[in-house]
């Protein structure tokens, strides 16, 4: 049987990048589809390195709907996500992701995975709800996934500063984030793990799915404790631009019953649907620090 066209936006990035590591290590979906990443450059080395695993990278910018058109021609499934932080816009996010959706039907794709969030007030949330909504309008099957706050992002900007290094600084506090928010975590690596129900049955139960994708709701103050113990490093929650009463030390996760301020209402029930459909578990916060415990530049 010929292998499907999976066409993989931001697969040099994070979440297509580890989509592309989940389905080239499969053993179903590795025989089952061939891989196709997007990228504006085919010559940065990120993206050489995936054309040399076998993925066929093609190059296209998300502002250019031309360029998406033709990218994904054949397309039998695409993988579509935005990075607002490049822009910084709603309106300009909001337009790459339909230009995406717009593209994939043309292509005569029969799905779409949209990376999407929650409609909670906030640009970069508000973009991506309203291209969800936009691909609800669709003709075409579709999943919309729905990460959690990255356990990567203590890789990179929320990364632990040492004391005598910080001046003021501190570890940074995540918006509206307090010690004891129920912060949503996601393992970035997991993302096929998420996807894997719906691309076992896109015809029928799953179709218009959506996935509320992190591993458990775990507080700051939980977090830092883990992080402890694990590393042998005290580790301590405090709020950015230092509010006053944002330090904390001991005290474990509170909250335990409650929904995340990130998905909102009824965001427990979800997380556990999500979670009960998926044939591999996902990997805890804790699991998490110990797998980069000791890499460089995790914890200096
Ligand atoms: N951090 C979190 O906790 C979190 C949680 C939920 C959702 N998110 C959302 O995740 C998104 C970022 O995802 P990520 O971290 O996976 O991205 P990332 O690692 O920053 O990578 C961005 C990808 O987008 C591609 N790209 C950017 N602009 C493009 C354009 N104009 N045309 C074609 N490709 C383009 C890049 O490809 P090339 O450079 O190769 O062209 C790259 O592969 C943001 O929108 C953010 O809101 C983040």
């Amino acid at each position: 049987m010929e292998r499907q066209l999976f066409t993989i936006y931001g697969a040099t990035g994070q979440q297509g990048g580890a989509l592309i590591r989940y389905l080239l290590k499969h053993p179903r979906f590795s025989k089952i589809y061939k891989l196709r990443g997007i990228t504006r450059d085919s010559s940065k080395p990120r993206a050489q390195a995936l054309a040399q695993q076998g993925v066929v990278m093609v190059e296209a910018d998300m502002n250019d709907p031309d360029s998406l058109k033709r990218a994904t021609q054949g397309s039998h499934i695409v993988f579509a996500m935005t990075d607002f932080w490049l822009s910084g816009s709603r309106e300009i996010e909001t337009q790459q992701g339909k230009a995406q959706a717009d593209a994939a039907v043309q292509a005569g794709a029969q799905a779409i995975i949209w990376s999407s969030l929650p409609r909670i007030g906030l640009p970069n949330f508000d973009s991506k709800a309203d291209v969800e909504e936009y691909i609800r309008s669709l003709s075409i099957k579709a999943a919309f996934y729905r990460p959690g706050w990255f356990m990567q992002n203590h890789l990179t900007f929320s990364k632990p500063v040492e004391e005598e290094e910080r001046g003021g600084g501190g570890q940074g506090d995540r918006g509206r984030c307090e010690a004891h928010t129920l912060v949503p975590l996601v393992d970035n690596e997991d993302i096929g793990k998420y996807l894997q129900p719906f691309l076992d049955d896109v015809e029928e139960k799953y179709d218009g799915v959506g996935l509320t994708a992190c591993s458990a709701f775990v507080t700051p103050v939980h977090m830092c404790e883990v992080w402890s113990r694990v590393t042998g490093k005290v580790v301590k929650f405090e709020k950015e631009g230092g509010d006053g009463g944002g330090v904390t030390g001991g005290g474990g996760a509170r909250g335990g019953d409650g929904d995340s301020w990130y998905y909102g209402e009824g965001s427990r029930k979800a997380m556990e649907w999500t979670l009960a459909q998926m044939e591999e578990k996902t990997t805890s916060w804790e699991e998490f620090v110990e797998r980069v415990e000791g890499e460089e530049a995790w914890f200096r």
